[in-house]
């Protein structure tokens, strides 16, 4: 979603704002902008890519101080004048935001009122407006002046022509943070922006900002109390967040490649073999306080949801505790009830997506615990949280998440082996899926040599305009996240369905121009499964079968994917990794940009 860079240093900013800001394209955005300031305050700004940005830039675009913003339409469409920076009237403020001013309208009747003429429809142009008019004498105060009058979130930076010899930034709710260079400075939303600058790096924490300026930077709070938040070096390989295609191929094939290795990351310290257990430091909860818990409730958002889904399957048949995982954008919604026996585990590969990151915050208000099931370090969830577990799938660069979805269903596995086994889990029953979980890369390793096959039924289904993915109980979610990525990337209609319930209305559809992919594990559901399978192909419904080895499908016409077969129970993340390639093909096949797909962003910061 919306991006935010700085710079302040001896060099000229513009290329380096711009640098910044296509390394933040993966996150999803639909225009750009960069304000510098030198001799006066220069802003450029224009919807669609960056590229079209630094077409637009004129030759003297000088100064050595500038930020720059990728924009997702909020409030008003995707045009220049929406696009960030935005300016107050003197034009001599520039602002760049992330988040929602909830008070906007409001404040932008008091500012016409009051004779200023809004240039755009967003948002953010109040803050431009409101740091313009404050009569306080520093930009610190300027800046805590508008803030005061402003509800809502925000990840902001501004310069002001008045003060060519910093940038002050803030952040509430939306990721900040300061980069510390040799003799230069940089802020962002996203370490991608800035790591190839920089590897030291300040988080700034919800109600704070910071004054920053060539040669370091200054902490304080809105009421400009002075705090001691410091820049720490982040362990992190900069190559990792080259963005842009890598060897030639799309991130997303690279990262779906990388998941053999990505899932002995997240495996790595943290299996028990002579006991049958895991080792999840990070929960911060000690045997007896995991013995005490009665339910377990996963919450997260799109395919994280769906991965929550199956993760909470596993904790049921594991550790026989009731669990369930549920959308965390509704959560908060239903005044739900936080019960003190229910371990809440809040699932985000960003750490940032704010349904999220807002259900976390309503379970704490009421006294719940929360652990964070994330990938991103340091970000918002996993420091909002009381434990959990980091997924170390590295940087995913992709907008649709693959990697960082596998390594999620790892740590749900760990996760329900360490709650089973402090249960009624058997130490024999815990080997057994310590090795099954130890066979995944080489069985992903096997599936990924099954991509040509895969990219043929991609062709295949991309010629339909609409098709099903149906599954069953363990097979269900698996359904749906399939479903989920081929419509994120191919943009073809795509339904998950309980294969149990197509019987139950939505039979009617299947014709031969509706394929189904259907999910049939060899569990104690095949042969209902292979049943249902017989309805559909009596409709002359395409079909294709995600399926094991040793599994009769008699005299289906099916084209047919046959995964390796693990323990029941991990079954389900082995079979999601053809459908990551069928979607991948079936995008390409279509001329699609497979890593920056329309309408979705890879960290959804807005509710
Ligand atoms: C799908 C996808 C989205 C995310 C969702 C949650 O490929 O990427 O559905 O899964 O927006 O994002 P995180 O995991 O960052 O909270």
């Amino acid at each position: 979603m919306c991006g935010i860079v700085g710079y302040i240093g001896p060099q000229q900013a513009a290329g380096l704002l711009t640098e910044g800001l296509a390394r933040l394209e993966h996150r999803g955005y639909d225009s750009a902008g960069v304000a510098v300031l030198g001799s006066r305050l220069q802003v450029v700004k224009k919807a669609g890519r960056v590229r079209d940005l630094v077409d637009a830039l004129p030759k003297r675009f000088a100064g050595k101080v500038g930020i720059g913003h990728t924009r997702w339409a909020t409030h008003g469409p995707a045009n220049d004048t929406n696009a960030h920076p935005h300016v107050s009237a003197d034009g001599r403020v520039a602002v760049v935001h992330n988040g929602i001013v909830d008070n906007a309208a409001s404040l932008r009747e008091r500012l016409t009122e009051a004779g200023v003429e809004l240039a755009s429809d967003t948002d953010t142009e109040v803050f431009a407006h409101l740091i313009g008019l404050s009569t306080a004498d520093t930009l610190e105060a300027k800046v805590v002046d508008a803030l005061s009058q402003v509800e809502g979130t925000w990840g902001l930076a501004v310069v002001h022509a008045d003060f060519p010899d910093r940038m002050v930034v803030a952040r509430n709710g939306s990721p900040l943070i300061v980069g510390v260079g040799d003799g230069e400075m940089y802020v962002a939303s996203d370490l991608a922006a800035v790591v190839r600058h920089t590897t030291t790096v300040a988080h700034l924490d919800d109600g704070e900002l910071a004054t920053v300026t060539a040669t370091g930077f200054t902490t304080f709070r809105q009421d400009l109390t002075t705090t001691t938040t410091t820049a720490r070096e982040v362990d992190v390989d900069p190559s990792a967040y080259e963005y842009g295609e890598l060897d030639g191929e799309p991130r997303m094939f690279t990262e779906i490649h990388e998941q053999p290795s990505s899932v002995e990351r997240a495996l790595r310290g943290r299996l028990d073999e002579r006991f049958g257990t895991a080792h999840l430091g990070g929960l911060n909860l000690d045997p007896r306080e995991l013995r005490a818990i009665r339910r377990v409730k996963i919450l997260g958002c799109g395919s994280a949801y769906y991965v929550g889904q199956m993760g909470a399957g596993l904790i049921e048949e594991l550790a026989r505790v009731p669990a369930d995982a549920e959308a965390a954008s509704e959560f908060r919604y239903r005044n739900p009830i936080i019960e003190p026996d229910t371990l809440y585990v809040a699932v985000s590969q960003s750490g940032e997506t704010i349904d999220t990151l807002l259900a976390v915050q309503e379970i704490k208000r009421k006294g719940g615990r929360v652990l964070g099931v994330v990938n991103v370090v340091g970000s918002a969830i996993a420091r909002a949280v009381d434990g959990g577990i980091y997924l170390h799938a590295g940087p995913e660069i992709a907008v649709a998440s693959t990697k960082a979805l596998t390594n999620m269903y790892v740590a749900f596995s760990l996760l329900a082996l360490q709650l089973g086994r402090v249960r009624d889990l058997s130490i024999a029953d815990g080997k057994r899926l310590i090795a099954g979980l130890q066979a995944l890369p080489t069985q992903i390793e096997e599936i990924l040599k099954s991509e040509s096959h895969l990219e043929e039924i991609a062709a295949r289904l991309a010629e339909a305009e609409s098709m099903f993915f149906v599954g069953r109980v363990r097979g269900y979610p698996v359904a749906r996240e399939g479903a989920q990525k081929l419509k994120e990337i191919s943009y073809r209609h795509a339904e998950a369905y309980q294969t149990s319930e197509l019987k139950h209305g939505p039979l009617a559809l299947i014709s031969e121009s509706v394929p189904t992919v259907a999910i049939v594990p060899k569990d104690e559901l095949t042969d209902r499964n292979v049943a249902a399978l017989h309805e559909i192909s009596a409709r002359r419904g395409p079909l294709v079968v995600v399926t094991h080895p040793d599994v009769d499908l008699g005299e289906l016409d099916a084209l047919r994917v046959d995964v390796p077969k693990n323990e029941v129970e991990l079954d389900p993340i082995l079979m999601t990794i053809p459908l990551q390639l069928i979607a991948f093909h079936a995008a390409k096949a279509l001329g699609h940009d497979v890593d920056k797909p329309r309408n979705l962003a890879k960290s959804v910061t807005v509710e």
